[in-house]
């Protein structure tokens, strides 16, 4: 009769035991891959309808106190199309739906470097193409906002974020960071919903010019372009100003607002 606890068993349990675990640990990353997946939608969702304000306008609370089912709801107003930075214009036919972001930022062919910007977010490269989100109400093709991902540096890294433009094209309706690395309590008061709040109703525009303003300090409430500064945090601030003029810049997203602006009058003189 074979040692129980001979060598050779003991590597025989070891080896049989790593199988199990490996596979059951495999089994379950690939189980649980489409939950993830949709989990991640979710978020993205949530952060996308944050912008809108639409759930605070429907139904009085941010996104993240809402159920799935009033995310689904809410999520019918949102529709989403890819853009040409270079030209705004919409690509017909583009598959918004698979679209990500991170992997167009690294692939050279589908990026561009960003080289003496007028408006510096520190980062190296911007997609050629973006991912833009429009808000009509479910049975009307009237738009209502438009949603714009945007990024750039602030202290301690990338700021990724989400910036909700009126019909007008020029008025901000709201703005959202859902992934940064700023210290909580100073930079990371961009998440302060008092701080954001502060955005609804400013202008991107001076005379064609990108104006949007994070003061150090108090803001004047009537400024139309300035928001009050996050205390103890002038380089969030200053990254902050410097992605939202960027973004609205003709380097990223002047030219698609500056088309829709043209497409909306058109639309509603009938001209
Ligand atoms: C631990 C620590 C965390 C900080 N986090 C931030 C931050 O998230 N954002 C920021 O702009 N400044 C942050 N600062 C402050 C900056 O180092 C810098 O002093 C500040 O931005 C200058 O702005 P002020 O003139 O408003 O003080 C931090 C400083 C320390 C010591």
């Amino acid at each position: 009769m074979p040692q129980r606890d001979s060598f050779l068993n003991t590597l025989l349990v070891a080896a049989v035991l790593c199988v199990v675990c490996s596979l059951a640990v495999s089994s379950a990353a690939v189980i649980l891959r489409p939950r993830q997946e949709a989990n991640e939608l979710l978020d993205q969702q949530k952060n996308v309808l944050d912008a809108t304000g639409l759930a605070m306008g429907e139904y009085g609370v941010p996104p993240s106190s809402l159920s799935r089912s009033q995310i689904e709801e809410l999520n019918s107003w949102i529709s989403s199309e890819l853009v040409d930075l270079e030209t705004g214009e919409i690509i017909e036919g583009g598959d918004a739906a698979s679209y990500n972001m991170s992997e167009a930022l690294s692939d050279s062919e589908r990026s561009v470097a960003i080289t003496d910007p007028e408006y510096d977010i520190g980062e190296p490269r911007r997609p050629k193409v973006m991912r833009v989100s429009f808000v009509k109400q479910p049975g009307s093709e009237k738009i209502q906002q438009v949603v714009l991902p945007v990024f750039g540096k602030g202290l301690w890294g990338t700021l990724y974020g989400y910036l909700a433009v009126k019909s007008d094209m020029e008025t901000i309706q709201g703005i959202t960071f859902y992934q940064h690395k700023e210290t909580p309590g100073l930079g990371g008061e961009v998440d302060n919903p008092n701080w954001k709040r502060q955005w609804e109703g400013k202008k991107l525009y001076d005379d064609g010019e990108p104006a949007a303003e994070v003061k150090k300090g108090p803001a004047d409430k009537s400024d139309p372009y300035a928001v009050d500064g996050l205390s103890g945090a002038t380089i969030t601030s200053r990254g902050v100003q410097a992605l939202l003029r960027y973004w609205s810049s003709d380097d990223g997203y002047g030219p698609f607002l500056r088309n829709m602006a043209e497409k909306l009058d058109v639309e509603e003189t009938g001209a």
